[in-house]
């Protein structure tokens, strides 16, 4: 299950409670992030972060990505699913889509050559889009100190991130949610617990 939307969406904030509910539903579970969730994931991330490598190109932007995914996917995400934990992450290919798509303007179809070679077809179950205005989610984010990387572009890039978003969203309807961001916590969580209603009525837990 993989939690998307732009920054300040509050993507960490329900990650949390959705653990708790899956949890107390007896799921066994982990919990993990893109970039990142492997020891060299991590050490990429802080490359794709840091300020000081501001002027990086797209494409090897994507590159990164996708090295620290092929780690995480086939290290970690993988062999969970295999011993039938669930995986929660926040971000994966979809912000792939928006970030280097929408934001830095990689076509598509570049993105998909590379998500074959590492995923073939593996794909999220379920996708929750934590969807919001801009400018909400910087006001938010923005209590959070110093900016990374990408948290330090204009409002056009993130425009064209949850565009991306809400686009990828309607390619794949069947896996994505869309959750009303922008609404107070309590009303964020009733969108949520439709959804793991829905999910929890259709999955059996123990032998
Ligand atoms: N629905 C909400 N209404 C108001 N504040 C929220 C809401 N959801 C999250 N927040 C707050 O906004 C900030 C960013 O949330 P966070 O979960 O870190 O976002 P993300 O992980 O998507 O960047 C946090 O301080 C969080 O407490
Ligand atoms: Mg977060």
């Amino acid at each position: 299950m993989t939690f998307e939307g732009g920054e300040g969406a509050g993507k960490s904030t329900n990650l949390d409670y959705v653990r708790d509910r899956l949890e107390a539903a007896g799921i066994p579970l982990l919990l993990s992030r893109e970039p990142g969730g492997t020891a060299l994931g991590e050490q990429i991330r802080a490359l794709l972060l840091t300020p000081e490598n501001k002027g990086m190109s797209s494409d090897a932007e994507l590159l990164l990505m996708f090295a620290a995914r092929a780690e995480h996917l086939h290290k970690v995400i993988i062999p969970a699913l295999q011993r039938g934990t669930w995986v929660l992450c926040d971000r994966f290919t979809d912000a792939t889509y928006a970030y280097q798509g929408g934001g830095r303007g990689i076509p598509s179809e570049r993105i998909a050559v590379l998500e074959d070679w590492v995923q073939g077809g593996f794909q999220p179950d379920m996708t929750i889009l934590f969807d919001l205005p801009i400018d909400v989610g910087m006001q938010r984010a923005g209590q959070r100190g110093e900016l990374d990387r990408f948290e330090q572009e204009d409002v056009s890039f993130f425009e064209a991130v949850r565009a991306s978003y809400r686009e990828r969203a309607r390619q794949h309807p069947r896996r994505f949610r869309v959750v009303d961001a922008s609404l107070e916590l309590d009303a964020v969580r009733q969108q949520l617990d439709e959804i793991l209603d829905e999910l929890l009525a259709g999955t059996h837990v123990g032998p």
